[in-house]
């Protein structure tokens, strides 16, 4: 996710500020770093940055002491490496994401539960009607930004399985912008503010099922107010943590997937005719992924040692801070060659977009099935997506990827 448009209390962050210990690393002196993660350049085109970094120092330290993988292979053994890599990275509780060994186990297996084939297959025709009523709203032929039409989708479809009423659509969307200008401005009070914020509104959908008891409605929010872990109900905290990851983390990454993919699609008007054509869902999938692999708007996981250890022959002390750089492993020419080379069947079984090892996404079906539903409804709506030539394209700033701003004409 994300990271998406992360906040520490929301997924996963990349301010490493805010990495527990950040205070007391275990270098005495505060190293000199490699490269500056939130720089001019990382401003200006971080997605080269990355490549640049990659190919001449591929595990660098960070102004703030933090470490930043971008190979594909030290991305990959590091998410693999679930023991000397821990996901305790964050002061905050995560659940599950910030957990490890068999406590991530046991609350791992109770989110599993929501992303089922049957779930899935039940929530898609869900998933399609709000992208087609959505989409019937846009004027054809005219205007969009792809990522205000994302965010949009994010949120309705995102309800509709949540069973979030329509209402709280405008305070969700007010709620996703503010988390964004939070995240770039680095300060920990607004980070914390629209954190509390978020817990706000998720506790009032919490308290109102609690108060219903039987009257609830019956819907995954619901469900997830009476499940059970080893024999017990689960805390406020724990329940609000995993309704916080499955929103409001991935909200903001859905509306950046949404302007990545249709942005490609306007750029590449070959691939948007082999679609327009009608191809089944899993070879749309693999399109899907492999749009998200050239471009990978959710940049970084973070991770923290828990013993020394080389990695790319340079060593990292216990307790070291470590960001796995997704966005760079899915680029990374030792694997794909050239990176901007489309290739979705080849590059599959490389494709890290959605992670590896304990950690992989589980909310990958519903991620595809949103991204695909949005974008067959706008094909469907249109005869030809287009870039904008009056609007400029903005990239979003690290430490998001994709776009901010995604101007596309629809005709
Ligand atoms: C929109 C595109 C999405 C992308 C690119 C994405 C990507 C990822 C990645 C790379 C990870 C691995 C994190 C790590 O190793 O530390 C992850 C984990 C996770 N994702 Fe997603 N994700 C997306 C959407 C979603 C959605 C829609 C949901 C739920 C509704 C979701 C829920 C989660 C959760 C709960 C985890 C943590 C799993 C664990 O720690 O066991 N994600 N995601």
């Amino acid at each position: 996710m994300t990271e998406h448009a992360p906040t520490d209390e929301i997924r996963d962050d990349t301010d490493p500020s805010t990495f527990p210990d950040a205070a007391s690393s275990s270098t005495a002196e505060p190293p000199v770093s490699d490269w500056n993660p939130r720089g001019p350049r990382a401003r200006r085109d971080a997605v080269a940055l990355y490549d640049d970094m990659r190919a001449r120092c591929p595990v660098a330290r960070g102004p703030s002491a933090a470490w930043t993988l971008f190979t594909h292979a030290d991305v990959m053994a590091a998410a693999l490496d679930h023991e000397i890599f821990s996901n305790g990275a964050s002061r905050h509780l995560q659940v599950p994401n910030g957990l490890d060994g068999p406590t991530h186990t046991v609350f791992r297996a109770l989110v599993d539960r929501y992303f089922t084939k049957a779930r899935m297959a039940a929530v898609e025709p869900v998933v399609q009607r709000v992208a087609a009523d959505l989409v019937g709203q846009l004027r054809v032929p005219g205007g969009i930004d792809a990522v205000e039409t994302g965010s949009r989708f994010a949120v309705r479809a995102q309800s509709a399985w949540l069973g979030w009423p329509a209402e709280l659509e405008g305070e969700l969307l007010q709620w996703m912008e503010a988390n964004r200008r939070a995240t770039r401005s680095r300060d920990p009070s607004r980070t914390a503010e629209v954190a509390r914020w978020f817990d706000a509104i998720i506790r009032s959908l919490t308290d109102a099922r609690r108060r219903a008891g039987d009257e609830a409605p019956d819907d995954v929010t619901t469900e997830l107010v009476r499940a059970r872990v080893d024999g017990r109900e689960l805390v406020d905290g724990e329940i609000v943590s995993i309704l916080r990851n499955w929103t409001g983390g991935d909200l903001g990454s859905m509306a950046l997937c949404a302007g990545v993919v249709l942005i490609y699609l306007a750029d590449h008007p070959d691939l948007q005719a082999r679609l327009r054509s009608g191809v089944p869902d899993q070879e749309f999938n693999a399109v899907l992924d492999e749009i998200l692999r050239i471009d990978d708007p959710f940049v970084v996981n973070r991770r923290v040692t828990t013993e020394s250890v080389t990695v790319g022959g340079r060593a990292l002390a216990a307790g070291d801070r470590v960001f796995l750089n997704w966005t760079s492993a899915n680029r990374d020419p030792r694997m794909f060659g050239d990176p901007e080379r489309f290739d979705p069947v080849g590059n599959a079984p490389y494709n890290l977009v959605y992670g590896i090892g304990k950690h992989v996404c589980p909310g990958r079906p519903l991620a595809t099935l949103e991204l695909r539903a949005l974008t067959r409804a706008v094909l469907e709506a249109t005869t030809a997506i287009e870039p904008d030539p009056d609007r400029p394209r903005e990239r979003e700033l690290p430490p998001v990827g994709g776009f901010a701003v995604a101007p596309l004409i629809l005709r």
